[in-house]
């Protein structure tokens, strides 16, 4: 997985450190990302841009994993970064990332944090529905400024993904229905309104989506709509964003495509679109999230507690679980994870891997092949860099755990982990005597 190795001790090495001696000096569990392959998957996808000379932007979906550091390198990487609440807007702004390459998205954005974005002067807003828009342009008026925006539609495409992620479909919470004349009214009054100006269109069909065609068929939907819209009121989108969804693999049954091989495919039929219906060339902007982030993470555990049912099953419990990873029990995802102080030792058994949560349907793996294992080892899930850590959670008031970055061969904590006094410090006593 990504840039792990085995060292000679047979020990899970992460872009060249041991992951036995982060454990020792981190504590488990811990996130460990591998910043060299960020980086690699940003270039990928800027790369396929370059190279077909199409204007374009690639915005990091802030969502998948959200901290200063991370904004930091996404800076580094001349990425753009999409933002979906005040709190990732003002991780950004923290981070002092150059708000005209933000943009904000969400299905209900408040006035405060439109407010808040409008104050910044981010890049651009992605609306999603008529009361926004409304919003935004009186917000513009009380303040005298003008707004970027982009109009999110639904164009009726469900990606091939699991369900509550799906988010393209018509019956959706998110966007302007392009086919039932909702997106042409929200067109004629984003240009109506003096304070907005009407970048283009936004559309995000799903994630996790190992093809091209949802892409294209989203593309193509949009450009008919585009070429009656140049007819009818002379509109021409200078900037189209397809959203995210670029899948990773997780285990031996996901095939992703290269960043490149998505892109140009997108960027040949834009192009198509374009030639058949007489238009300009739009700039072409996406948002990845997990096929930024996702394999560079790998969450490392210490495994605790056995329990044998015979002739059943063998759960093995790690020091963490559905607090830190929620997405198996969410979404069923499937994991893949070493032993990682013994990578190289032969496979004995089948075991479920169980989380410390009081619920039963924390399991982090079910039936995994590893090697006989004992309480103290390492486990190593991959894979987890993306919605990991952004989803995590005090369930159980179990403390987050911290990030670390590896880069050069070089550690570095980026998220320090949460403490007991961490977790009590938001609560008031209701006894007058304890003071807070
Ligand atoms: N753009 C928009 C408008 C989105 O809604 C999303 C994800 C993205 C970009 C980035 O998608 P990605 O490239 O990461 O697939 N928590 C779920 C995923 C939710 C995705 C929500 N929207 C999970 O853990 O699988």
């Amino acid at each position: 997985h990504g840039t792990s190795k085995v060292n000679d001790k047979g020990h899970l090495e992460i872009g060249g450190v041991d992951t036995v001696k982060l454990a020792e000096q981190y504590g488990t569990p811990l996130y460990v990302y591998d910043v060299s392959l960020i980086r690699e998957r940003a270039r990928g996808f800027k790369k396929a841009f370059d190279d077909s000379g199409v204007k374009a932007q690639v915005a990091y979906a802030s969502k998948a994993f959200s901290t200063i550091a991370m904004v930091q390198l996404a800076e580094d990487e001349g990425l753009s970064l999409d933002v979906v609440s005040g709190g990732e807007l003002y991780t950004a702004i923290a981070a002092e990332f150059p708000a005209e390459r933000i943009h904000f998205h969400g299905n209900n954005k408040s006035k405060e944090e439109l407010e808040m974005a409008l104050q910044h002067e981010i890049g651009c807003i992605v609306v999603d529905n008529f009361y926004e828009l409304e919003l935004i342009q009186s917000i513009c008026e009380t303040i005298n400024k003008t707004m970027k925006v982009l109009l999110r539609v639904t164009p009726g495409v469900e990606a091939h993904t699991h369900d509550y992620i799906t988010t393209g479909q018509e019956d959706s919470k998110f966007g302007f229905n392009l086919q039932n004349g909702q997106a042409e009214k929200a067109l004629l009054q984003a240009l109506e309104f003096n304070r907005i100006e009407l970048l283009g269109l936004h559309c995000h069909i799903g994630s996790q989506i190992f093809e091209t065609t949802g892409f294209i068929v989203a593309a193509q939907k949009i450009f008919d709509k585009l070429n009656e819209w140049k007819n009818t009121f002379a509109f021409e989108s200078k900037v189209l964003n397809l959203g995210g969804g670029f899948g990773i693999r997780y285990t031996n049954d996901d095939h992703p495509l290269q960043a490149a091989q998505y892109v140009s495919e997108i960027i040949a039929e834009v192009q198509k679109q374009v030639e058949k219906y007489e238009m300009q060339m739009p700039e072409i902007w996406i948002e990845p999230g997990r096929s930024l982030v996702g394999d560079a993470g790998t969450t490392l555990y210490k495994i605790g507690s056995r329990k044998e049912i015979p002739n059943i099953r063998k759960y093995v419990a790690i020091d963490g679980g559905m607090s830190d990873n929620i997405r198996p029990a969410l979404y069923q995802a499937k994991y893949e994870a070493v032993i990682a102080n013994k990578v190289l030792a032969e496979t004995e058994e089948t075991v479920s891997i169980a989380g410390k949560c009081c619920e039963s349907g924390d399991m982090l793996i079910w039936d995994i092949p590893l090697p006989k294992s004992n309480s103290g080892d390492l486990l190593a899930v991959f894979c987890t860099g993306a919605y990991g850590y952004a989803m995590a959670n005090n369930y159980n008031r179990i403390p987050r755990p911290p990030v670390v970055f590896i880069e050069n061969g070089e550690a570095k904590l980026v998220v320090r982990r949460e403490t007991y006094e961490d977790l009590i410090q938001m609560d008031l006593s209701i006894k007058a005597k304890i003071n807070n």
